[in-house]
């Protein structure tokens, strides 16, 4: 086995497999793929991960668009959803029975990992990138080193006959595989997912910052991003004042990013400023946005725009030409994660959808809409003898 890991490495994404071979003579719960079974004996992974992202990636927003699609297209959507040889679909029946399961088990786990459950019962693409994803292949497990070492190979252990330690797991190429598109595909110069190449560009890469040391901080398995506000927060310095022209500004620096701000065509941020009179009546309104805005022509993808804010960058929006009446500009930052989602959504129903389809396509609108949030709020006071602009 040792000698053969280096080899399953090389293809650890190719049609991956997590099935255990026939000879392992294991306990029904080490042959468990279902993260529930995981939880047993990692119990803080399981914590954590259960509230990502990639817990939920088996999603009304994807499968409710399967009952349009043969299930050759919808098993080529798993494979970043849900992408293990047992998750993907057989048959365009099953991917069609798929839809009416999800409506009645919109949670994909259980989230209190109880095996008895009917959720842990349920066929494992519901529990979308889960545990065995990213470390199963035909039943080896296979991790990062123990903390604190550096050995690679075969580990022994007192469960699922050890593992295999590899460096790989805390490198930033190991989430390639579903968050960087080849350079063949590229629209302007730029995949439309390009997150790995954004980092080798930013200082993070040369610092030996990878995804997982901002993603995955002391290999919790939590996976924020755009979605959770404190941590985009945190990643940024925005401040608003009088810049030396007597002009209110509000200033934006990409602090603890690795990638653009937003690294997806999906997100949009906008910035927003008010000019309000002594009353708090709006006077004037400013707009402007940081996006990749993308759209489909006949010639296929083209980019509308690029606003998005590299890693390290600083950026000022300033207004000018103040209403005389003005005493105050109020800014904010409005970020809308699912931006791009939500057209396919609102398209996707002009369509008239029927049945499971229609409910599935709604929900994940509503979710959609629901993750827009403020980002920051600040205003500056104005004085009348700053009016002459
Ligand atoms: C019966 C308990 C048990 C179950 C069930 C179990 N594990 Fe483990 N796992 C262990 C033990 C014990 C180790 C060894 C820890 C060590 O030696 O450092 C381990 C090690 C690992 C490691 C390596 C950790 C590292 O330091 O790199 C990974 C990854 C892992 N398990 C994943 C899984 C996954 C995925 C599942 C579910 C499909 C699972 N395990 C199910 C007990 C279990
Ligand atoms: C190369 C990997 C990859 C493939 C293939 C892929 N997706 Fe995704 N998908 C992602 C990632 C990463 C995200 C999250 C980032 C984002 O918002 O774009 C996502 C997000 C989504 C979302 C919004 C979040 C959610 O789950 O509701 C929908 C809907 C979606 N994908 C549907 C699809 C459909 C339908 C297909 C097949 C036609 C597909 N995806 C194929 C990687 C992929
Ligand atoms: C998207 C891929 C991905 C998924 C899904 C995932 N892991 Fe991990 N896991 C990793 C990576 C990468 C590391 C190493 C992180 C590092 O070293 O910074 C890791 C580390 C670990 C470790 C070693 C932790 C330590 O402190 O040494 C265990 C155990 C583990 N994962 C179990 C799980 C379990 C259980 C689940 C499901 C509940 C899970 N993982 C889901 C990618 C994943
Ligand atoms: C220096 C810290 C840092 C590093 C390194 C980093 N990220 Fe991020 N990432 C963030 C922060 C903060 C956000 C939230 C703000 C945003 O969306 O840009 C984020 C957001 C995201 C998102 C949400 C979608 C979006 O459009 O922004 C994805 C997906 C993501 N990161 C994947 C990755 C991957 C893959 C890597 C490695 C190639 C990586 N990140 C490296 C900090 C980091
Ligand atoms: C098997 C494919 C796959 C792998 C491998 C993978 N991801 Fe993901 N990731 C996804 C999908 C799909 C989504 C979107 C889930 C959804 O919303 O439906 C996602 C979502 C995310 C998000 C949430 C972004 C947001 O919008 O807030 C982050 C952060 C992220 N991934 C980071 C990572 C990191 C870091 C790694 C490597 C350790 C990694 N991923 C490996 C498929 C993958």
């Amino acid at each position: 086995m040792a000698a053969g890991w280096q080899s399953t490495l090389a293809s650890y994404w190719d049609a991956p497999v997590a099935s255990v071979k026939q000879h392992h003579d294991w306990s029904a719960l080490e042959k468990n793929m279902r993260p529930e079974a995981c939880a047993q004996c990692h119990e803080s992974q399981f914590n954590d991960w259960k509230q990502s992202l990639h817990a939920k990636a088996y999603s009304p927003g994807m499968v409710g668009q399967f009952a349009a699609m043969g299930h050759e297209a919808g098993s080529d959507c798993l494979r970043c959803h849900a992408p293990l040889e047992q998750q993907l679909f057989d048959s365009d029946a099953q991917m069609l029975s798929s839809l009416k399961t999800l409506r009645q088990f919109p949670q994909g786990v259980n989230l209190d990992a109880d095996l008895d459950a009917p959720e842990a019962k349920l066929p494992l693409r519901h529990s979308g990138v889960s545990c065995a994803v990213c470390h199963v292949r035909e039943g080896q497990r296979f991790g990062p080193p123990r903390k604190g070492s550096q050995q690679e190979g075969l580990m022994t252990g007192a469960a699922h006959g050890g593992f295999i330690a590899s460096q790989k797991f805390e490198q930033s190429a190991f989430c390639a595989e579903c968050h960087q598109f080849p350079q063949s595909y590229a629209i302007n110069g730029k995949p439309l997912e390009n997150t790995v190449r954004e980092w080798q560009q930013s200082k993070f890469s040369q610092e030996g910052k990878h995804c997982q040391s901002c993603h995955m901080p002391d290999r919790k398995h939590q996976f924020k991003g755009i979605h959770d506000p404190s941590f985009t927060r945190k990643a940024l310095d925005i401040s608003v004042f009088m810049n030396k022209y007597d002009l209110p500004t509000l200033q934006i620096t990409s602090k603890h990013i690795g990638h653009a701000f937003p690294t997806y065509v999906t997100p949009k941020v906008t910035i927003q400023a008010k000019a309000l009179d002594k009353q708090g009546k709006v006077l004037q309104t400013w707009q402007w946005d940081m996006v990749r805005e993308v759209f489909f022509a006949e010639e296929g993808w083209q980019e509308k725009k690029d606003t998005r804010l590299m890693p390290s960058e600083t950026r000022m929006f300033t207004v000018s030409k103040l209403h005389q009446q003005a005493v105050q500009v109020l800014f904010e930052v409005i970020v809308i994660p699912d931006q791009f989602y939500k057209g396919v959504y609102q398209s996707l129903l002009l369509d008239k959808p029927e049945g499971d389809a229609k409910v599935l396509i709604q929900q994940a609108l509503q979710q959609a809409e629901q993750n827009d949030y403020l980002l920051y709020t600040g205003h500056v006071e104005v004085m009348s003898a700053t009016h002459s602009q």
